[in-house]
């Protein structure tokens, strides 16, 4: 009987958890970062979504959030939704720190269920299962965008598991009890379910990247982009969402797992993978010469999150668009909220209005309504106005 989840990794998957089961169980959440500790403790939301904020404010919540692992010790269930970076020297996840807390979990000698919830390399759920046989740890994959994790967290498409066990079925229900709607629920075993991450998420990035390469056939021929994309996406085999154009695909997810992917495959013959990885870098390289182009003075950046609405700029196109102009020795601008003022490689600024009148163009991933009144300075693709 779970009565009590303990929740390790207090960041946007973490966070977005712990305060929905909290409403239905006891919940310890920890995290090594005691501001994050202090805040939730505090009755304040972690991440920039008000809902999270109104969930904190109006619900009842049994939650305590720690800095130490011994608040999970009388837990049922562990929930792991740590980082996983991508490591470019080895070409895999670094998922030490994953493997550090399953360790100290093990040598504590818990003996509930470990849920993984970060995503990580095909193979590794079964690997760490043989080497703490004492730990009965599943993998459930969490597909939450950024931005409105605590919506997605209460309206998921399906719950993944990564076994068919009666552990595996008792963990669904948990999960069942936090959701709105009615998702359909998938077992399958681990290696499954860790393929099923990868490859949803790549074929996202496989998407955006198709749809940025039709963008840049018909800026180079001077076509209207949208009445191509609508003409394509009518096809209902197609398709009209997830086709809205950008400077490339980014965030903290697309980019790494396509390449776990990837390395995944080992020798398995494969073409589409290692193009799409290439067509983003490509993407990137074509939307800084078509700014170079316009022949600019100064050239402004506005806004370095992939999102509106995004509280983070991780793996951000817009940034590695902005590395390129540097290199070429262009003069840039940037305007994010973000970023200090004294940012020691680039020029920032928090004033908006300085902003607009200095920069001889303005690039903008996303269109925003701040921008209106420049419109023709403003380089962007955003076709549909959406995310
Ligand atoms: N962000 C997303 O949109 C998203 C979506 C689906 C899956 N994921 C996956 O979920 C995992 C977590 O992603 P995230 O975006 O929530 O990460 P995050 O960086 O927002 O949060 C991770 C948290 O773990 C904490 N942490 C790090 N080491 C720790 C340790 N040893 N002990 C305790 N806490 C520790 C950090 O302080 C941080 O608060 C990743 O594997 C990611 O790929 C993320």
């Amino acid at each position: 009987m779970i009565k009590k989840i303990a929740v390790i990794g207090a960041g946007y998957v973490g966070s977005s958890l712990g305060i929905l089961l909290a409403q239905h169980y006891e919940v310890a959440l920890i995290d090594k970062d005691l501001s994050k500790v202090n805040k939730l403790n505090n009755g304040q939301a972690i991440l920039d979504e008000s809902l999270m904020q109104d969930f904190l404010n109006e619900k009842e919540q049994n939650l305590v959030a720690s800095d130490s692992l011994q608040e999970c010790l009388d837990s049922q269930l562990v929930i792991l939704s740590l980082p996983t970076n991508y490591d470019a020297e080895s070409n895999y996840f670094d998922t030490s720190i994953l493997e550090s807390v399953l360790h100290e979990l093990n040598d504590l000698a818990f003996r509930g269920v470990v849920v993984i919830k970060s995503t990580v390399p095909i193979g590794f759920t079964f690997r760490m299962q043989e080497l703490y046989p004492s730990l009965s740890i599943l993998f459930i994959p969490e597909f939450l965008r950024e931005g409105q994790a605590l919506m997605d967290n209460l309206n998921p498409s399906r719950i993944v598991v990564g076994d068919k066990s009666d552990n595996a079925h008792a963990v669904a229900e948990v999960f069942m009890s936090i959701v709105e709607n009615t998702p359909p629920i998938l077992f399958m075993n681990s290696n499954e379910a860790e393929a099923v991450k990868l490859f949803a998420n790549t074929y996202l990035a496989t998407r955006v990247s198709f749809f940025n390469e039709l963008d840049s056939y018909a800026l180079e021929h001077g076509l209207s982009t949208k009445d191509i994309i609508d003409g394509v996406s009518m096809d209902p085999r197609i398709g009209a969402g997830y086709n809205n154009p950008s400077f490339g695909y980014g965030g903290y997810c697309l980019p790494k797992d396509t390449k776990q992917l990837l390395a995944n495959f080992e020798n398995i013959p494969q073409g589409i993978l290692k193009s799409v990885i290439e067509s983003n870098a490509l993407r990137k390289d074509f939307i800084a010469q078509k700014i170079l182009s316009f022949n600019p003075k100064i050239i402004g950046i506005h806004r370095l999150v992939m999102k509106k609405g995004s509280d983070n700029f991780r793996e951000s196109a817009t940034f590695d668009v902005m590395q390129i102009l540097k290199k070429l020795g262009k003069t840039l601008m940037v305007f994010e909220p973000l970023l200090s003022e004294n940012h020691a490689e680039f020029q920032v600024t928090h004033d908006l209005n300085y902003f607009k009148a200095t920069s001889d163009i303005i690039l903008a991933n996303r269109m925003d309504e701040e921008l209106m009144d420049v419109q023709t300075k403003v380089f962007s693709r955003d076709i549909y106005g959406e995310n």
